[in-house]
C-alpha cells in the first residue's frame, strides 16, 4: 500500500464552538458541498453536539467523531464521557492527545496512550495528535519528539488494531496561528511519524497507516499539502467550521 492506495481522510475539529442548533445548520450547508468525496469525511465536535451532528450528517458521507475520551468503563470521574458512551450514541471517531488537551488540560503522553486503547476497545477509530512545539523544533528535537510520542500513543495497540488509527502530525507552532507547516516540513514530520510505526510494527505495516497533517491547513493551501507523499489529509481546526472552505479541502485531498 502506498499513498495512491491509502484513503485520505480530512476531519473538522471544531474545539469549543457551535451549539446544537448551530451544528445542524452548518452540517446541513456541507452536506450537498461534500457529497462524492473520495476521502474519509469526519466532523469531530463537542460532547453537547454530539446528538444534533449525528441527526444531520444521517443518509450522507460525513462520519461524526469527539474531541475526546476517557479510558475508564465508567465511574466516578466527574465530567468524563466513556468510549462504550460515544459509540451508543452513534460516534465513530475520537480525537486523542490533542495539543491544546496536552497544553491546557495535563494531557501526558501516558494518558494518551490509555485513551487510545480505551477508544480502540470500544471499536472506535483514533485520531492520535502528536507535534513538536516551536522551542523543541527549533532545538533540533522534532524526530526524536514526534517518533516518541507515536511510539508512546501506541504502546500495546496490536497490529489488527493499528488499522483503526489515525496519527494527525500537528507541529504546535502551527495550530491556530495562520502559520502553516510547508509542505515540505509537513511532509517531514509525516515521514517522521511513518518511521516510528515502521520501526514499531514493520514498514509494510506503516504504509497502510493514514498520518494527517493538521495546523492551519485551509481552502489555499490543501491542495499542495495534501499532494505530499505522506500526508493522507488533515486535521482541520479553523476551516472546519466554513462550510465552503472545508468542502474545498475535501475537494483537494479526494484528488
Ligand atoms: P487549525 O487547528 O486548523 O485551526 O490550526 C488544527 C487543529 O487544532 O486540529
Amino acid at each position: 500500500m502506498n499513498k495512491a492506495t491509502r484513503k485520505a481522510d480530512i476531519a473538522g475539529n471544531w474545539k469549543m464552538n457551535k451549539t446544537p442548533a448551530e451544528t445542524t445548520a452548518l452540517i446541513n450547508e456541507m452536506k450537498p458541498l461534500v457529497a462524492g468525496a473520495d476521502c474519509d469525511v469526519v466532523l469531530c465536535v463537542p460532547y453537547v453536539d454530539i446528538a444534533a451532528a449525528i441527526e444531520a450528517a444521517k443518509g450522507s458521507n460525513i462520519k461524526i467523531g469527539a474531541e475526546n475520551v476517557h479510558w475508564k468503563e465508567s465511574g466516578a470521574y466527574t465530567g468524563e464521557v466513556s468510549a462504550d458512551m460515544l459509540t451508543a450514541c452513534g460516534v465513530e471517531y475520537v480525537v486523542i492527545g490533542h495539543s491544546e488537551r496536552r497544553q491546557y488540560f495535563g494531557e501526558t503522553d501516558q494518558t494518551v496512550n490509555l485513551r487510545t486503547l480505551a477508544a480502540l476497545k470500544a471499536g472506535l477509530k483514533a485520531i492520535v495528535c502528536v507535534g513538536e512545539t516551536l522551542e523543541q523544533r527549533e532545538l533540533g528535537y522534532t524526530e526524536t519528539l514526534l517518533k516518541f510520542q507515536t511510539k508512546m500513543a501506541l504502546t500495546n495497540v496490536s497490529k489488527e488494531d493499528l488499522k483503526n488509527v489515525i496519527i494527525a502530525y500537528e507541529p504546535v507552532w502551527a495550530i491556530g496561528t495562520g502559520v502553516t507547516a510547508t509542505a515540505d516540513q509537513a511532509d517531514e514530520g509525516n515521514g517522521f511519524v511513518r518511521a516510528a510505526i515502521a520501526e514499531a510494527y514493520g514498514a509494510d505495516v506503516a504504509e497502510t497507516v493514514t498520518i494527517q497533517y493538521g495546523g492551519s491547513m485551509n481552502a489555499k493551501n490543501a491542495d499542495e499539502l495534501t499532494a505530499k507523499v505522506n500526508v493522507d489529509g488533515g486535521l482541520i481546526g479553523g476551516a472546519s467550521l466554513k462550510a465552503e472552505d472545508f468542502s474545498i479541502i475535501v475537494k483537494a485531498a479526494s484528488k
